[in-house]
């Protein structure tokens, strides 16, 4: 089975292609799409469908896609559905976890999630597969690995940042392996 991956995220490209080993993922690269889809949607489900969409309505073909938020308990949630742009419209991963850092500064509560919604498109019917994982707020950005905001988030149960983890190590716990596992689970079955 041949599925189009909605991302131009080489480093989550790896990491979903790395969990459905059974399916032919296609790029959008590879599909020939190299704009932006833009993100209006209010919450992570809406942003997740509309990429799915958009490039299932332009190309007719089977695909999913993803929107993941980082939910920080003391910031009553965000960045969460701003993930990707906390810090501005033009704002990198450094600018939003130094905002990130700075917003917590004097805070004791560090909790945090990763929530990721999985949205496919299949023979014109859509389904959603969720997936989460809990952790706390880093002081400072520790670690190499790993993208985004990997570097200030310390999953429950390890002293290690996700950044510090091998993308291996960081795939057999996160939010989004948890949602592509379900994903892939659904498509033996179906
Ligand atoms: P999106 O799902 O690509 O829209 O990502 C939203 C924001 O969350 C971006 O700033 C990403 O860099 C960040 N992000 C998404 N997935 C992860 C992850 O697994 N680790 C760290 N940051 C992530």
């Amino acid at each position: 089975m041949k599925l189009c991956f909605v991302s131009n995220n080489k480093n989550k490209l790896l990491e979903v292609s790395s969990i459905l080993k059974n399916i032919e993922i296609i790029s959008l690269e590879d599909i020939g799409f190299n704009k932006e889809i833009p993100e209006t949607g209010s919450s992570l489900k809406e942003n997740s469908q509309l990429k799915a969409k958009c490039i299932y309505d332009n190309f007719n073909i089977d695909c999913f896609a993803d929107d993941t938020g980082l939910e920080i308990e003391s910031l009553n949630g965000e960045p969460g559905v701003y993930s990707a742009r906390y810090a501005g419209n033009r704002s990198n991963s450094t600018d939003n976890i130094n905002l990130v850092l700075k917003k917590m500064k004097n805070s004791t509560n560090r909790n945090a999630q990763f929530r990721t919604i999985v949205t496919l498109y299949l023979k014109s019917k859509v389904y959603f597969f969720d997936g989460s994982i809990r952790g706390t707020i880093s002081s400072q950005p520790i670690g190499k690995f790993g993208f985004g905001y990997d570097s200030i988030f310390i999953p429950e149960g390890y002293n290690l940042t996700f950044a510090q983890m091998t993308g291996e190590d960081k795939n057999k716990i996160s939010h989004r392996k948890k949602a592509i596992h379900k994903l892939n689970t659904f498509l033996i079955n179906n």
